[in-house]
């Protein structure tokens, strides 16, 4: 293993849009706004910033505590700071593994909102009837050629980014598009919120439903905030692998967090208020942006014709863009793993990952068409795959990291890698508190996530 020229990110700037980008996803566009009515409103926001702020900032941080004292990506970081235990190897492993599960179904969503993208540049939603426009999805979705075009374009995207270097490919890519990306939000945000009838939207985000704060809702909190952390999946450790010594874990770990925050509930003020005045209900997952959405874009088209297909245009190219730099950090844990272990060329490793993600993906895709029939325990290959890296992998994968970090690397090395050797006096003071957290809490909270949603 060989970490001589491993290359850095340059600056904390980078450091901080690389994993902002990975953490701001389709988690916070469709996932976020929809689970905070559920829940309960205010009172499921409060419980969400507490957990991420309490649990899954400190678990982020200790991920690229990890990344960073290894110099390794995530297969081997563990299993090199054990002194090279079998089973950290078995634990790495699976942090390779999950995260491409997950890219070669998430790149079927991208692929769809490629499609989606062109549809906008095309103004189909304004040329269309509503009732029509809510067709699209399922007739996009069902068909063959069309999304496994469209999603082998995205994996082939997120390949040439990650073919690039992480200087000049992954962080270049991350420093223009994280910020584009909260300047589309906000935009679209501003003109949902000026719609008439969108006060109700705010309102169903707002609503502080005190009966609604139960262990149930708590496990709901900590399990999204892991997700659009990307925590569990070896990416933060991969990334972390690249920030240099110098830098601020802790600054750089509470301003991603914050970033990811922000991101999620100017999403869902983006949104909810569009949804409510339209006169709809907020549906989950990709109904809600595929279907309800577009539909909406095509009522409003009578009204107010140009900007309805500009945002349209916009709202679309957000949501590609947010799936890009997440799959970007998916395919590099990866990437870094082949490179490391064999010495290849990343351009060879990320043409063999894109082959073979690109494979898996197609079959993902054709699940909901012509392998339509193919389940196993009642889910298609898509649903199985989504279900088995959000809940059962990352929930495991970031207990085992947490277990890890409290119980098994020396403390003493825990808390230097975290103040920088010393360097920031904050991180000393709070480093032997993150460890309690870590070994204590973290493992407990996750342990009781688990619990609440396989048994109750
Ligand atoms: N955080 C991403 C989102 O909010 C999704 C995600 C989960 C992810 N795990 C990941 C992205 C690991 C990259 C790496 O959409």
């Amino acid at each position: 293993m060989n970490t001589d020229n491993r290359e850095n990110f340059g600056s904390r700037f980078a450091v901080i849009m690389a994993m902002a980008g990975s953490a701001i996803g389709l988690g916070n566009i469709w996932r976020f706004p929809y689970i905070v009515g559920e829940m309960g409103g205010g009172a499921f926001v409060l419980i969400y910033v507490l957990a991420t702020l309490l649990i899954s900032a400190p678990l982020f941080m200790t991920e690229a505590i990890i990344g960073r004292r290894s110099k390794l990506s995530a297969a081997n970081a563990m299993y090199a700071l054990s002194k090279r235990k079998k089973f950290w190897k078995g634990v790495g492993l699976v942090l390779v593994a999950s995260p491409l599960i997950i890219l070669s179904y998430y790149s079927v969503v991208g692929g769809w909102a490629v499609d989606f993208l062109i549809k906008s540049l095309n103004f189909t939603f304004s040329s269309e009837t509503p009732d029509h426009v809510s067709t699209l999805f399922g007739g996009l979705i069902s068909s063959t050629w069309r999304p496994i075009i469209a999603h082998l374009f995205f994996m082939g995207t997120t390949a040439v980014v990650v073919s690039m270097g992480v200087k000049s490919g992954i962080e270049k890519f991350n420093k223009f598009t994280v910020p584009v990306l909260f300047g589309m939000i906000i935009f679209i945000m501003i003109y949902s919120l000026f719609l008439p009838g969108s006060d109700a939207g705010v309102k169903y985000l707002l609503k502080f439903d005190a009966s609604s704060l139960t262990p149930k809702t708590l496990a709901y909190a900590l399990g999204q905030s892991f997700y659009s952390l990307s925590l569990g999946m070896g990416t933060i450790i991969t990334y972390g692998s690249y920030i240099r010594k110098q830098e601020n874990l802790l600054t750089s770990g509470i301003t991603v967090a914050v970033s990811d925050l922000m991101f999620a509930i100017l999403a869902a003020f983006a949104i909810m208020p569009a949804v409510f005045a339209a006169g709809l209900e907020p549906g989950a997952g990709p109904g809600l942006i595929f279907q309800t959405i577009p539909y909406i874009f095509s009522t409003m088209s009578t009204e107010l014709p140009v900007i309805s297909d500009i945002i349209a245009i916009v709202f679309f190219l957000a949501i590609f863009v947010a799936a890009l730099t997440s799959s970007v950090s998916l395919m590099e844990v990866g990437a870094a793993y082949i490179v490391e272990n064999t010495g290849m060329s990343r351009k060879k490793a990320t043409t063999i990952l894109f082959v073979i993600l690109g494979t898996i993906g197609t079959l993902c895709s054709l699940s909901f068409g012509p392998l339509a029939d193919f389940q196993i325990a009642g889910k298609g290959l898509f649903d199985l795959m989504d279900w088995f890296s959000s809940n059962v992998v990352l929930i495991l994968a970031s207990l085992l990291a947490t277990v890890f970090a409290g119980w098994f690397m020396r403390r003493e090395s825990f808390t230097d890698e975290f103040s920088s050797g010393g360097k920031y006096s904050l991180n000393k003071k709070i480093g032997p508190v993150l460890h309690i957290i870590i070994k204590y809490a973290a493992p407990l909270a996750i342990f009781a996530i688990f619990i609440t949603n396989f048994i109750l």
